[in-house]
């Protein structure tokens, strides 16, 4: 969509973050997501640690970083509900990565997909590991999801960044 542009978060995008907490809340309450509180967003927004898509300085979608100590995760991706499936979710996605490759480059990028945003990050050079594979540290946040009895044979299936951006 060519009116909506993507940028890597800066203080002044700030002012969105009651918005993108009520948009995430929405859809972590419908298990597509994590909730994420509004004080860790507006961390992640300080440090630049994210992208905007925005539309006329309307807020279209949201992608972060997490930072862990071996890895770099995107996480928080949404994009509203009026504006999907235009591309602005692959658009995020791949410009999150190219941010996560500049500032982050000793760590493995990786994503924690669910169906919708798995077939985005296969298509962008991610591949999916065993649990197994992965370092302890990043199943912190698992007693947050609703299929925490079932762990590690829950849906979640982990995905580590494979190639470099043409
Ligand atoms: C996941 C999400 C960000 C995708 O955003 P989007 O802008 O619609 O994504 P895109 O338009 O780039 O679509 C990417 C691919 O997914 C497909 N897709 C998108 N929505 C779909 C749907 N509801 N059902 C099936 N396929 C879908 C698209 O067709 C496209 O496939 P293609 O590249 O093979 O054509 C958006 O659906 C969303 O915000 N969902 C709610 C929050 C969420 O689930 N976040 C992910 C947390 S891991």
């Amino acid at each position: 969509m060519k009116s909506v542009v993507i940028q890597v978060s800066k203080l002044v995008h700030l002012i969105y973050v009651p918005e993108l907490t009520i948009l995430i809340a929405r859809e972590a309450a419908k298990s597509n997501m994590l909730a994420w509180e509004e004080k860790a967003l507006a961390e992640q927004i300080s440090k630049s640690n994210a992208c905007f898509a925005l539309h006329k300085n309307r807020l279209v979608g949201y992608v972060g970083l997490a930072e862990w100590n071996a890895y770099v995760e995107i996480s928080a991706l949404i994009v509203k509900a009026e504006f999907r499936q235009k591309k602005i979710g692959s658009a995020l996605v791949k410009k999150v990565i190219q941010l996560a490759l500049e500032k982050f480059p000793s760590k493995e990028v990786i994503i924690l997909p669910n169906k919708i945003s798995s077939r985005i990050s296969l298509k962008l050079g991610f591949q999916a590991k065993a649990k197994t594979e992965f370092a302890q540290e990043i199943w912190s946040a698992c007693p947050n999801c609703k299929e925490i009895a079932t762990f590690p044979d829950c849906h979640c299936q982990p995905m580590i960044f494979q190639k470099r951006l043409t």
